[in-house]
């Protein structure tokens, strides 16, 4: 199905929001349905967002983290430590999530609770500035592409300013490029058809929906000119760990000849991992797999495998694009050039 939203419609999306005492998020398990916020005020319930998908995406759990940790040891100055060591570890994949809440916590260690807002707020700004960034490094290596492929979503719901891989996207359009986005669905949780979807219509971008399965066939027909995808953890050979689906789509890419791209935030790169096969694989509950929509798929009780994320070995990657710079090929070498 083709969808073409007027220009006229777009407008920004900033769905995490400090305000005051309290963080506000942009609930994105009602998406596209409802526009409903919650308030956030400390670690705990910061922690409960993040593990429903409230609040996702690696660099906006990051982002959402830092907030949550502050807001905690403000409220508690002398017993926020429980709290913030439950939200560090609210899900395992994004590393992200412990690189903001550690950042905060040493903010706090130093400074106090004004340096752990402080400090939030520059993890917010540092990310929004990011996106901005390597949106534009994303479109130098992807001039002259206009059929872009991608995943899940990695738009501003996901991450600080436009997002990562389809911030590359709309810096192309702004460009003058006339991009097509070819949207996997991205099952279980439906992130493609459910928010990236929702985030194209809005900033009028056009847009098809498929589901995951078809991306191959269409790559080797020739009707894609690059798959984009963001990222959650690379380790420092430049293995890439993201939304499940990814590694297939990469293959894919590679047998068709056609350039796989990986877009994200240096805050998503772990050089303490040597490669992905360390990377925890979040698995998630079984109802994900049954049920689609609120309703059930398959018989009540079907045993099932719910892995969140997989790995795509970096050779299967053309480069990898952040603020920083491009790691093309990634590997050790180049990876660690751009956090040198
Ligand atoms: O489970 P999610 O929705 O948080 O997974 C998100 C992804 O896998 C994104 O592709 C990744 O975080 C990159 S977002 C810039």
């Amino acid at each position: 199905v083709a969808t073409t939203a007027p220009r006229d419609r777009a407008r920004s999306i900033a769905p995490v929001v400090r305000d005051g005492a309290c963080l506000r998020i942009l609930d994105q398990t009602l998406l596209p349905g409802r526009e409903a916020w919650q308030e956030l005020r400390g670690a705990r319930d910061t922690a409960a967002a993040i593990a429903r998908l409230a609040v996702r995406g690696a660099p906006n759990i990051g982002i959402a983290a830092a907030h949550g940790a502050a807001l905690e040891i403000a409220a508690r100055p002398e017993a926020y430590k429980e709290g913030v060591a439950v939200l560090r570890a609210a899900r395992p994949t994004a590393v992200n999530l412990a690189w903001a809440v550690d950042r905060v916590s040493a903010a706090a260690h130093g400074g106090g609770p004004d340096a752990a807002l402080a400090e939030a707020r520059a993890i917010q700004a540092q990310e929004d500035a990011a996106s901005d960034a390597l949106a534009a490094h994303g479109a130098d290596i992807l001039a002259g592409c206009r059929r872009i492929l991608t995943h899940c979503n990695t738009g501003a719901l996901a991450t600080g300013g436009r997002g990562s891989a389809l911030a590359v996207v709309q810096e192309l359009a702004a460009r003058g490029a006339d991009v097509q986005v070819l949207v996997c669905e991205t099952r279980p949780l439906l992130q493609g058809a459910r928010l990236t979807v929702w985030e194209l219509a809005r900033l009028g971008l056009p847009h098809e929906l498929l589901v995951d399965a078809a991306a191959a066939g269409l790559m080797r027909r020739g009707e894609v000119d690059a798959a984009v995808v963001g990222c959650d953890r690379v380790a420092a050979n430049g293995d890439v760990a993201n939304k499940v689906g990814t590694y297939t789509h990469a293959l894919a890419a590679r047998a068709a000849g056609i350039p796989f791209v990986v877009a994200g935030p240096t805050s998503s790169i772990d050089p303490a991992l040597t490669d992905g096969d360390a990377v925890e694989i979040e698995e998630r509950g079984a109802d994900e797999v049954r049920e689609a929509g609120g309703a059930t798929l398959t018989l009540v009780g079907t045993p099932c495998r719910n892995p969140a994320f997989d790995v795509t070995p970096a050779q299967l990657v053309t480069a990898l694009v952040t603020e920083r710079g491009v790691a093309a090929p990634p590997d050790r070498a180049s990876v660690g050039a751009l956090l040198s």
